[in-house]
């Protein structure tokens, strides 16, 4: 890791362009170096509580206290124990009591260093106490850095399901550190890496196919990995600016979320199935019901699934070890995600690699013959 003090090149700077509530996503090698000087540039005089989790403390927090002591920026941590179960009611109680207790105040920011557990629970937290102090992300996942640390959505787990409790707050600055994924086991990246794949899919055909030459230096952590979180961002952020409160073409970020939320859930949200890796077969699944309604060419079919594949990703949904769900389980699971009216549902279709759409109208009934078709093979 580099030490403070060390010059780390010039990073990609990607603007988030939503009026007086704008902010910079800063993207490079050791970027993270920089927090203590660029959180004083935006919030002079405020003391900092960084949230983190156990793992990321162990192996980064060094560097960020660091930094901030270094531009003078008074700091506490509160750490929190690694992995989805946290991001509940009860895991927030113990965070907010934390920052209550460091005195945390309006004019002090909340820093959210880690992965989309500690950037949703903390985000939520920044966005709820003294209603409201600024928070900063600083997302260490692939998956964080490209997709949950951008847009303001915070929020928490309950026992009726993902994320049904939350706040829109948007942070005041993201510092993406694409150094920091080194440490990243590769199964994390990988299912962070469907999401960057996603962007493609949906609206950037040039990027997908960048991607299929590309994605080997990505993973190396060569300057093309700082350059796909730069272009995933731009996509997120567009959409974001086009779209805050998530009422239309944000719409199109849930390509292959349909079927991944349903698998995901099928797989009763374990280590069997990542988000990610739900989300690679999801996009395929995508592909797959587009060609059998002649909305795209089988081709682009092929493509996906051998670069997806290529990756490390699952792309079938016999590709999940243990049982598998039944194509009625999986649809009731749809069901539940969306609002079926009259056995009808939305779902994100495409015309092609690149060209998504929200098809409206879907006739549920044959999603699920189709899904056990699918379940068959
Ligand atoms: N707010 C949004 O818009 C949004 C979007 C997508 C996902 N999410 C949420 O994000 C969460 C998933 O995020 P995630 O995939 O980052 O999972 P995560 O936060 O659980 O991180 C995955 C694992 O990697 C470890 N880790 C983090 N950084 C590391 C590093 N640099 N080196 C080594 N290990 C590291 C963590 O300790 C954890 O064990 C879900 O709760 C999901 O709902 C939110
Ligand atoms: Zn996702």
């Amino acid at each position: 890791m580099m030490q403070a003090g060390a010059t780390a090149p010039e990073p990609t700077t990607v603007t988030v362009d939503l009026g007086r509530r704008s902010y910079d996503i800063l993207i490079g090698r050791g970027v993270i170096v920089r927090a203590g000087s660029e959180i004083a540039l935006r919030l002079p005089d405020a003391r900092a509580a960084i949230v983190t989790d156990e793992t990321v403390a162990r192996l980064h927090l060094e560097t960020l206290t660091v930094s901030l002591a270094a531009a003078g920026i008074e700091h506490v941590t509160v750490t929190i124990p690694p992995g989805e179960e946290t991001k509940s009611f009860a895991g927030l109680g113990r965070v907010i009591d934390a920052l209550l207790a460091a005195r945390i105040e309006r004019g002090d920011v909340i820093i959210a260093f880690g992965g989309g557990v500690v950037g949703d629970l903390a985000g939520f937290a920044a966005a709820i106490i003294r209603r409201g102090v600024p928070v900063i992300q600083i997302p260490t996942t692939l998956l964080a850095q490209v997709d949950s640390s951008v847009g303001g959505k915070t929020g928490i787990n309950t026992a009726r399901g993902k994320n049904l409790v939350g706040a829109f707050h948007q942070p005041s600055l993201v510092l993406a550190d694409s150094g920091i994924l080194d440490s990243l086991p590769a199964r994390e990246f990988n299912a962070g890496y469907a999401e960057v794949a996603k962007y493609g899919l949906i609206g950037d055909a040039d990027f997908f196919a960048w991607l299929e030459g590309n994605w080997r230096a990505i993973a190396a952590g060569w300057p093309e990995r700082e350059h796909a979180i730069a272009v995933s961002c731009r996509a997120k952020a567009k959409a974001v600016a086009a779209d805050e409160r998530d009422h239309g073409v944000r719409a199109l970020l849930n390509f292959g979320h349909t079927f991944g939320h349903a698998l995901e859930a099928a797989a009763g949200y374990s280590d069997r199935l990542l988000h990610g890796e739900a989300v690679a077969i999801g996009m395929v699944l995508a592909h797959e019901f587009s060609v059998r309604h002649d909305l795209s060419p089988p081709a682009d079919t092929g493509r996906v699934v051998d670069h997806l594949a290529e990756v490390g990703l699952p792309t079938r949904i016999s590709d999940v070890p243990g049982d598998k769900p039944s194509a009625e389980a999986l649809m009731e699971r749809i069901a539940q995600d969306k609002k079926v009216e009259h056995g009808r549902l939305n779902l994100i279709l495409t015309r092609g690699i690149g060209q998504a759409f929200v098809a409206r109208d879907v006739d549920g009934s044959d999603v699920e013959a189709f899904l056990a078709e699918k379940l068959s093979q």
